[in-house]
């Protein structure tokens, strides 16, 4: 800090310096062409005082943005930080933006919002969420959130954010770029120094669950009905697989498929999830209740008075569904991490501290 601050002095001196010089020089050259001491000589003054200028105004600017890194509080640097990097990434794949949602939704209902989903496997020393089959080929953007974990680290120096902070910020970011409701996110999550492959298997809701299971998966993290029909209008932006909708459980029969399904279970074909993937609307509804949900589970949700008559509600009203989404998502961002379970703030995303001591 001494250091920059001696470098700006140094400057501004120099340009001081360049400055009086300019007028010293000019009134000394004036004086002499007066009394006939000089000809034929002519200093370019104006390329002169304008490169100080140039200096002048180049340093105005280092200044205003020292001031307004200055006026950036720790919290307010990580917003931004992770906000630049999710915005480049779904400018360049509208996709991602769907992918950083759905990718928060499967760390928090594993275990709770801990950054689980992000370490990597180690080959036959760790098993972990990635590979867990909701996971496997399907769950995208861990590259997203590394780079965002960077940027933080490179720009906001006074403050250490957790993975699982990181993947909130992203989510939120996604669903206000694509055209959802911004929403508040408290930051404050750690991370874990495990993860949980079964859990992802078994907490985790499948596109063949009907409507009961769907109830039970969702009550098991304390969501009502209604908060549950709200989360799953998620699938209001992005895609699935082939291979997820070519089994006949996991699709709505009657769904006018638009990719072809013909294909094999390794097809990475994709098929849109509504009419509009890549708009956050109210469009998932309208569908569902033209009995064109993509997901059996989708479609589920149109079979029972209950959950059916808030699929219209967010039909007939796009601000009652985007406000009640931003609500279930701050809730669900709060999930807690599973108990005893040690926690850190990573400094690498996709795996645990080397020699962190862990802090319960
Ligand atoms: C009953 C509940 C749910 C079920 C059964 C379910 C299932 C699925 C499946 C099978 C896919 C396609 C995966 C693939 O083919 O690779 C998918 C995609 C997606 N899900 Fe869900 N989901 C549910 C709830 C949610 C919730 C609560 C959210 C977020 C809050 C969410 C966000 C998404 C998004 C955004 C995509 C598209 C991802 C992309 O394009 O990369 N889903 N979901």
């Amino acid at each position: 800090m001494a250091f920059r601050l001696s470098h700006l002095s140094l400057a501004l001196s120099l340009v001081a310096l360049a400055l009086a010089g300019v007028a010293i020089y000019r009134n000394t050259y004036d004086a002499m062409m007066n009394k006939g001491l000089l000809q034929n000589v002519s200093p370019d003054f104006g390329l002169l005082e304008s490169t100080a200028s140039i200096l002048t105004l180049n340093k105005n600017a280092e200044r205003n943005s020292d001031k307004l890194n200055q006026q950036l509080t720790p919290e307010q640097c990580v917003f931004s930080a992770v906000r630049g990097v999710v915005d480049s990434a779904i400018d360049a794949e509208t996709r991602m933006g769907a992918s950083l949602i759905r990718l928060h939704f499967h760390d928090c209902f594993v275990d709770g919002c801990d950054g689980g989903i992000l370490l990597d496997d180690i080959a036959g020393s760790f098993q972990g969420e990635q590979t867990s089959p909701p996971n496997n080929n399907s769950a995208r953007g861990y590259e997203v959130i590394a780079q965002a974990k960077q940027s933080v680290k490179d720009t906001c120096p006074n403050i250490s954010v957790s993975c699982a902070d990181i993947l909130a910020i992203a989510a939120r970011d996604s669903v206000a770029k694509l055209g959802g409701q911004t929403y508040n996110v408290a930051l404050g999550r750690s991370d874990a120094r495990t993860a949980n492959f079964t859990g992802a298997l078994t907490q985790l809701p499948a596109p063949f669950d009907n409507l009961t299971v769907q109830i039970q998966k969702f009550s098991d993290k304390n969501f009502t009905v209604r908060e549950m029909v709200a989360l799953a209008g998620a699938h209001t932006v992005g895609f699935a697989r082939c291979s997820t909708v070519c089994v006949s459980t996991n699709v709505n029969p009657a769904a006018q498929l638009q990719c072809n399904c013909s294909a094999t279970l390794t097809d990475s074909n994709l098929q849109q999830l509504d009419t509009t993937p890549a708009v956050f609307d109210k469009v998932y509804y309208d569908d569902l209740n033209r009995n064109q949900g993509i997901l059996f589970s989708d479609h589920e949700l149109t079979v029972n008075t209950t959950t059916a008559s808030v699929v219209t509600t967010y039909s007939n009203d796009l601000n009652v569904f985007l406000g009640d989404f931003a609500a279930a998502m701050i809730k669900m961002g709060n999930l807690p991490p599973s108990p005893g379970v040690q926690l850190e703030i990573r400094d690498v995303c996709s795996r645990v501290n080397p020699t962190s001591v862990a802090s319960m």
